[in-house]
């Protein structure tokens, strides 16, 4: 898997807000940033006119819907994603192998069909929201670290481009699927910003000398007086 080719296109910033018109606003107010992550919260209010009008801005998406579901549940929707040409989709390796093979077959199958590039589907292993206790709670024994590195390489068995990672995991996520996969980093925060809510973080010079490929940043960017600038500081770390 080949790098992106500008440190631009290496932070995905999240559009972690409300509506359209906030999105586009943000959108606007960046115009150096070339993705953009569109999650849950986005999705289900705005929709996939949104994606084709992020798309037709010349901006590329990133949809962070963290499938899960029956194999050709979880295809399909990435054939519909491929066909709205979103760059790259979320799903939970714990889905399973068949579930995440089907995906990769159906991203790989549209792009073929549509003459369009081919979306890149990420794994999420185990939410960081759960703890060791919380995995306990559903049966799963061991540690937490355990269970994302066998659902990493199981995502990469399956064909996924890469893995969704936490700063604080990202080299031992990296020994276990080797260079070539891509490997995206929330949690990010650079020295002069908040951490807010996040624990475990790192900045951007960090994450991507621990072997990030793409990092996602939301508050530090866009709750900025000039997010540009902002972006801009971020792009001069990790250049
Ligand atoms: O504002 P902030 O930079 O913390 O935003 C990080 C983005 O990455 C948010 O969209 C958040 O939902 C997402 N994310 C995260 N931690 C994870 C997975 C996703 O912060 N483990």
């Amino acid at each position: 898997m080949t790098l992106p080719p500008s440190p631009s296109e290496r932070l995905i910033v999240a559009l972690d807000v409300k509506n359209r018109q906030d999105a586009l606003g943000l959108i606007e107010r960046l115009p150096g940033a070339s993705i953009f992550k569109v999650g849950l919260e986005l999705f289900t209010a705005e929709g996939p006119g949104l994606l084709r009008e992020i798309g037709a801005s010349g901006k590329k998406v990133f949809l962070d819907l963290k499938l899960h579901d029956i194999p050709n549940t979880v295809a399909q929707a990435v054939r519909a994603g491929a066909g709205l040409g979103v760059r790259m989709m979320t799903l939970h390796a714990s889905g399973g192998r068949e579930m995440m093979a089907r995906a990769a077959e159906a991203a790989a199958q549209v792009s073929a069909k549509e003459r369009i590039p081919r979306p890149l589907l990420l794994g999420v292993t185990v939410l960081t929201s759960l703890g060791d206790d919380d995995l306990g709670e559903l049966g799963l024994s061991g540690n937490a670290q355990a269970h994302v590195l066998r659902l990493a390489r199981l995502a990469c068995q399956a064909g996924l481009d890469g893995i969704v990672s936490s700063a604080r995991e990202i080299k031992a996520v990296r020994r276990e699927t080797g260079k070539d996969a891509l490997i995206v980093t929330p949690g990010i925060r650079p020295a002069w910003a908040a951490s807010d809510d996040q624990k475990r973080i790192m900045t951007p010079a960090e994450a991507i000398r621990a072997g990030a490929d793409f990092l996602v940043i939301g508050r530090p960017v866009i709750r900025a007086a000039d997010p540009q600038e902002a972006f801009d500081k971020i792009l001069e770390e990790i250049a």
